[in-house]
């Protein structure tokens, strides 16, 4: 459907649980608390809204956490909301650490790609990221290879920070071995985020091109995201950048969100949600609560202001959002 805007909203990211098995420092770092449970929407909640959402066009679902995979049943949610008549596409967001058991059950639910989010090939640098000592590089390389081998598209995340900015060439070289497309995601000012050093995304391309000197801009519309993407001849994959900070993307903006909690996020930015919760705990019909999400996707902002920090009205921390 259109916001006030004319923007076609027709992408939902979903976040199914705030709880991860990492730490990351911009994320949330050790000593977070965690919702209950009952506070979580149950499975079927998650299934009455995507389908409300359906009936106003959203086609395309990302599933998040936290760390999706660390809450039970992630795969077989992904199986139904797959099977959900109009449901074009679902496409999951892990951290990679326990995507190897479920890899064949997910590509068996009919998972049509994955973004695995990795800042660093180094173990030391990987645990002060994340808090997690027992990375090992070459573990999350065969991943990939074997996402690749399932056919299973595959992305990588890397948020741009000072402990990875020497390392940019090295991620992006994952894109030179394998038909996997890097990202580099500006630090964005949203919970503890907000309080570290920002690395610049023009840094990092410039470092690409001195390593890639082809690397150029393309146009293509890779996935559902507003990455601007480059390539070079050495490169099977492109490089991606997410700068929603510096270079701001809001007209093209095509998403809302859903926090593990049920409430409807349209802008990353602001504070401002729709209890979903409320109205499906309160016994809304159907009807009730495709007006409500109506009402919500259009009222959506017309753009962050992450430039202005004193705007900001977010304050809670992305695992709870769900980034
Ligand atoms: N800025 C940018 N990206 C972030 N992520 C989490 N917090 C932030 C932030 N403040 C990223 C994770 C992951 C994705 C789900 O969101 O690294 O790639
Ligand atoms: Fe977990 Fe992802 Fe947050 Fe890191 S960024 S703590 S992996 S949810």
């Amino acid at each position: 459907m259109l916001d006030q805007f004319d923007r076609n909203i027709d992408y939902m990211r979903i976040s199914v649980t705030d709880r991860c098995n990492l730490r990351c420092r911009y994320c949330m770092p050790e000593g977070a608390d965690y919702e209950s449970h009952e506070a979580i929407l149950r499975y079927e909640e998650i299934l009455r809204i995507c389908r409300a959402a359906i009936g106003l066009g959203v086609r395309k679902f990302k599933i998040t956490g936290g760390e999706p995979l660390v809450r039970r049943g992630c795969t077989e949610l992904i199986a139904a909301l797959k099977a959900l008549p109009g449901a074009e596409q679902v496409t999951l967001t892990t951290n990679g650490l326990l995507l190897g058991e479920h890899l064949d059950a997910l590509c068996d639910a009919g998972l049509d790609a994955v973004n695995i989010s990795l800042d660093t090939l180094d173990k030391e640098k990987f645990r002060r990221i994340t808090g997690f000592s027992l990375f090992r590089p070459e573990d999350a390389l065969a991943l990939l290879r074997r996402c690749c081998d399932r056919g299973l598209r595959a992305k990588i995340n890397a948020v741009l920070l000072p402990e990875n900015r020497d390392e940019v060439c090295a991620l992006a070289a994952i894109a030179a071995e394998k038909p996997v497309d890097v990202r580099f995601i500006e630090l964005m000012p949203i919970g503890f985020g907000g309080s570290l050093e920002r690395v610049s995304p023009d840094e990092a391309l410039d470092a690409l091109k001195r390593r890639w000197p082809d690397l150029h801009p393309t146009n293509e519309k890779r996935g559902n995201g507003p990455a601007r993407y480059y390539a070079a001849d050495a490169l099977l994959g492109r490089i991606g950048f997410i700068d929603a900070v510096s270079h701001r993307f809001c007209d093209s903006c095509n998403r809302v969100r859903l926090t593990s909690t049920g409430q409807l996020k349209p802008c990353l930015c602001f504070d401002s949600t729709l209890d979903l919760r409320a109205l499906l705990r309160g016994g809304c019909s159907d009807e009730q609560l495709q007006s409500a999400l109506r009402d919500g996707i259009f009222r959506k902002p017309r753009a962050h202001r992450f430039d202005l920090p004193q705007e900001i009205t977010e304050h809670r921390i992305m695992s709870q959002i769900g980034g």
